[in-house]
């Protein structure tokens, strides 16, 4: 292990093809535990190196010389963090009661000095004056835009991204402005499109407000809209800066909703995670009744699974595909619904 003022790597030696080593998953725990004891940590990486030489980086977690802590904050519990290692287009999944209260997460991740949030109609009384607070709060030098979608799935369309657009260009936003998603998975995948789209692509964010979209839909870069012959059927790979899950905002969620984010939770269980999934037999009354902390274990073990996922296989072109199960036959259902 080496180690400087602000970074640790630790290099094994193994004997087996470096390709063929798996991710270590306990990363983001490593490092939250070293960052405890030293505030300055801003890198920690494991590599292997091999008998003939060959180095391999399994993982790596940076972090801003902004430490995630400003002195005033001290008592704020630490989020955790899941890195979705993806090369140069990396980025951080901060995870964890009050997080909205700690404004440095998100400012540490927006370029420029103009914000366009987009949200809809329900989540906006709810949550859109702390998120500009989290946004401004000892940052006078940037100023906050919002769109305020109507809410629903039939609403996610060409006509209602276009709102979007019209807001950004109306308020004059450059390439340098960055856009928020505050809300479910429809606001996300459309705040993505519009981000990937406006401009050619400009900075995003992502405040996921549903546990269906703190779990799947917020991390993995799939954006888009629907079209009337077919679901997200239209739309880009676009990965964004950060992730910010706050889950008390979970504690606003409709019953109905969280029941069925909880069935994306299960379905890591399923495909890849037979742990998590005796772990979730055990919590569900837990997971249920909105405990904080089995929550908060249950969006990170999630998130965990999705970043592995998507890390191998960006673009869905083979594994990706595992974390549709079920997504096909609900479609297919809900048109027949409709
Ligand atoms: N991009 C991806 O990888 C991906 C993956 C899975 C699903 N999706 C998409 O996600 C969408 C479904 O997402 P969803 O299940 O979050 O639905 P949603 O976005 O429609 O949200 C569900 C409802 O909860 C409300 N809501 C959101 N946050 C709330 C809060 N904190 N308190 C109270 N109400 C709140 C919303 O306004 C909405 O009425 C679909 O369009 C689906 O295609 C995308």
């Amino acid at each position: 292990m080496t180690s400087t003022a602000n970074t640790i790597s630790l290099s094994l030696p193994t004997t087996h093809n470096p390709s063929s080593l798996s991710k270590p998953k306990s990363l983001p725990d490593f490092y939250l535990r070293f960052r405890n004891q030293n505030p300055k940590l801003t890198r920690v990486g494991i590599s292997v190196t091999s008998p003939n030489n060959r180095i391999r980086t399994l993982s790596t977690i940076r972090a801003s010389t902004a430490s995630v802590m400003e002195a005033s904050s001290k008592e704020k519990a630490l989020p955790t963090i899941v890195e979705v290692d993806l090369g140069n287009r990396s980025y951080p999944i901060y995870i964890g009661s009050g997080l909205l209260d700690q404004p440095e997460l998100l400012q540490r991740h927006v370029h420029g000095k103009r914000v366009l949030v987009v949200t809809n109609s329900t989540v906006a009384p709810l949550y859109l004056d702390k998120v500009v607070d989290a946004l401004t709060r000892g940052n006078p030098n940037v100023s906050v835009d919002s769109v305020i979608l109507p809410d629903g799935e039939k609403y996610k369309n060409m006509e209602t991204l276009m709102k979007v657009f019209d807001k950004a260009i109306e308020s004059r936003l450059d390439r340098r402005c960055t856009f928020v998603a505050l809300g479910g998975g429809v606001i996300g995948d459309m705040c993505g499109f519009a981000a990937a789209s406006f401009l050619r692509g400009v900075n995003f964010i992502q405040i996921p407000t549903t546990v269906m979209a703190q779990v799947d839909s917020s991390v993995g870069g799939k954006t888009g809209i629907n079209h009337p012959l077919g679901k997200n059927l239209i739309g880009a790979f676009y990965q964004p800066q950060c992730v910010l899950i706050d889950t008390d905002t979970l504690n606003t969620l409709p019953d109905r909703e969280l029941a069925s984010g909880l069935a994306e939770v299960i379905k890591y269980g399923l495909i890849r995670d037979a742990v998590f999934f005796e772990w979730q037999e055990k919590n569900m009354a837990a997971l249920m009744a909105r405990d904080p902390s089995a929550m908060a274990y249950a969006i990170k073990r999630s998130c965990e699974n999705k970043a592995e996922v998507v890390s191998l296989d960006e673009k869905e072109s083979g594994l990706r595909a595992t974390l549709n199960l079920g997504h096909t036959f609900g479609h297919v259902s809900s048109r027949l619904r409709n």
